[in-house]
């Protein structure tokens, strides 16, 4: 008999500070305007581009972005500094991924109505992992109490569902007992704040899921019906960071180092990939799209998002069919579609369906279909 695995809980946790996009776009200008200024020789001489300031209008317009977490703000928004401020911590203390590991993990243990003892099992995923080792899941797994074992993995924005895929086969396979998967989102760190495509994209915030097989769920859990992943190659969102960069000290500085993409190919590329993904596969498990009471997808565009929906109802979505989140996070990386679902699950009734789906570098897509218990 195959065993059943179930979401038992989800947590979510932001930093307090919050940046709008008229606080961005007004230290952005101010920077715009000081490099202007600061090479205008090269400019006048044709030697270099006159660098376009940001607007407000146009994020809210392109992104449904509006605002985003932040660690730090006052880096961010200082013209001569244009990098957050987040201070190494000693080898002693607990690192800053845990830390956002930790207390979203707290959160969706309470809802699951189980202590750090209770876990076998815990991946850390992410778009960027803080180092390269010890592995942060380790840390999370001695912070918590937890057993078992634990380790870190990445696959970009995809790198919250992709793990549900790995726990699920774990929690049938009884080489676990008890998952927890954890997200720890510190976009901050990586995005360039100086690139006038990109500067207003990303926010930080972390996310957790408990995953138990579903005798040992509680009433109101998401029993896991299907997980289907892909993966095809694309350069389209890229990062260089690397061990290898001080090798070449020349190049060790250069923005491919930080988050970079043709923002418009990938839109162009996910929309049609990431709508036939989630349909097939939810047909393949005999279910109608109108039969999905519940979108939760990735939170990178609110127009990409739209678009998705309304490929696979084959009319535009209602705003509860499938929930954005990006107006009040920003994007969060594999953060964005637990987000939604940790925000907007609430009022689903018994037996209600969903789709927890994920898109992004890679390209990488993961769908996970789920009824309310
Ligand atoms: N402020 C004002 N204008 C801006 C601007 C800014 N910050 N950034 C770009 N523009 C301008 C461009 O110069 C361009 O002007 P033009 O038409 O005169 O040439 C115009 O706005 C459109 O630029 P474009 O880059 O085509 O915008 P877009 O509509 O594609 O929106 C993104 C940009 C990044 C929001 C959008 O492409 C996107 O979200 N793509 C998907 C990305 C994604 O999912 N990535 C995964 C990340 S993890």
């Amino acid at each position: 008999m195959t065993t059943n695995v179930a979401i038992t809980g989800c947590g979510i946790h932001t930093p307090d500070n919050v940046v709008s996009n008229e606080e961005l776009c007004a230290a952005f200008n101010a920077w715009v305007r000081r490099e202007n200024d600061r090479r205008a020789d090269a400019i006048a001489a044709g030697e270099a581009t006159l660098l376009e300031e940001s607007s407000p209008a146009f994020i809210e317009k392109a992104s449904g972005i509006r605002f985003r977490h932040v660690v730090d703000r006052e880096g961010i928004l200082d013209p001569e500094r244009m990098v957050p401020y987040i201070p190494e911590r000693p080898d002693d203390e607990m690192s800053i991924q845990c830390e956002y590991a930790v207390a979203a993990a707290k959160e969706a243990l309470a809802e699951a109505g189980l202590r750090g003892q209770d876990i076998d099992l815990i991946i850390l995923a992410n778009s960027s992992l803080q180092r390269a080792y010890p592995a942060v899941a380790i840390e999370v797994q001695h912070a918590l109490g937890a057993g078992g074992y634990a380790y870190d993995m990445s696959v970009g924005c995809s790198s919250a569902t992709f793990p549900i895929q790995i726990a699920t086969d774990a929690l049938r396979a009884g080489s676990a007992t008890r998952a927890l998967l954890v997200n720890p989102e510190i976009m901050s760190g990586h995005a360039n704040w100086t690139d006038r495509d990109s500067h207003f994209i990303f926010g930080d915030a972390a996310t957790a899921v408990v995953l138990e097989r579903t005798e040992s769920a509680r009433p109101g859990a998401f029993e896991i019906l299907g997980v289907r992943c892909m993966s095809t190659y694309s350069s389209n969102i890229r990062n260089n960071f690397g061990y290898l960069n001080r090798c070449d000290p020349e190049r060790r500085n250069d923005p491919d180092k930080l988050f970079y993409q043709a923002g418009r190919r990938v839109f162009k590329e996910i929309v049609p990939l990431a709508a036939s993904f989630i349909l097939e596969h939810i047909r393949a498990l005999g279910i109608d799209p109108e039969r999905i009471d519940r979108y939760w997808l990735h939170q990178a565009n609110s127009n990409m998002n739209s678009l998705i929906a309304r490929r696979i109802l084959g009319r535009p979505a209602e705003s509860h069919e499938a929930p954005q989140v990006l107006g009040e996070y920003g994007n969060t990386a594999s953060a964005g579609s637990i987000i939604a679902f940790h925000d907007h699950r609430s009022d689903l009734e018994s037996g209600a369906l969903g789709v927890i789906c994920s898109f992004g570098a890679g390209y990488s897509i993961a769908n996970v279909v789920v009824r309310r218990q």
